[in-house]
């Protein structure tokens, strides 16, 4: 068992191709927001599609055969996105926004801003579903899209780095735990306190 890169590129083709039109959406999306308010929502754009390494090390993780069929199967972030807003009204703004596009469907939504992990991580997270066509027939492909703010991403950003490396962050000290779980606290604060000033 295991993914070749010829079976890696051959995975990876539709999924580059959703990720495509995910990100014209939202571009598009963007510039609007932009063109009409000075309160535009959304700060920036990312994107990434999950390494060959990744998605060996996630199938194994969830302890599934490493192959390519099993990666398509299984896995809903093998193309990703992430929209960095200001506010956490923002989010809401852009999600409802995705939610009204033509043609994607949305397969599953995960409200971790108003339902924080225990570690204190925050993110709203909906995978949609994009067509990609081709001679024969249509098929929809799953692309992840986190949406959370700029302080929620400099949190998950430090943490990850910090934890979520190791699968369940067995060696993280619950001393650890509390201050990080602390730092979102006092971040969710600031921005509360920026917001106030617009
Ligand atoms: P994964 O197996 O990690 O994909 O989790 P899941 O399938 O239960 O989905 P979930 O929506 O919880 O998380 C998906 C993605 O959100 C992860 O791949 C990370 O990018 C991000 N994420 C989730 N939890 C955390 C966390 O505690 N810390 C950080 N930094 N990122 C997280
Ligand atoms: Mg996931």
């Amino acid at each position: 068992m295991g993914i070749s890169q010829e079976e890696y590129d051959s995975l990876i083709k539709p999924y580059e191709e959703a990720l495509t039109i995910i990100q014209i959406r939202l571009n598009s999306l963007n510039a609007e927001y932009r063109s009409r308010s000075r309160e535009y929502p959304i700060h920036n754009i990312q994107h990434r599609i999950k390494s060959k390494p990744s998605i060996m090390k996630k199938l194994e993780k969830k302890k599934l055969p490493v192959s390519a069929a099993v990666a398509r199967d299984e896995l809903t972030d093998i193309a990703g996105i992430r929209v960095i807003c200001y506010f956490e009204d923002d989010i809401y703004s852009v999600v409802s926004a995705i939610r009204k596009q033509a043609g994607i469907l949305v397969i599953r939504e995960r409200d971790y801003v108003q339902n924080p992990k225990e570690n204190g991580y925050k993110s709203y997270h909906i995978v949609v579903g994009v067509p990609v066509y081709r001679l024969e027939e249509t098929q929809y492909y799953p692309v992840e899209v986190q949406i959370r703010t700029i302080s929620m991403d400099f949190w998950a950003s430090m943490e990850h780095r910090i934890c979520y490396k190791n699968g369940k962050n067995q060696e993280v000290s619950e001393e650890k735990r509390a201050i990080l779980k602390g730092f979102a606290d006092e971040l969710k604060k600031i921005e509360v306190s920026m917001y106030q000033q617009t």
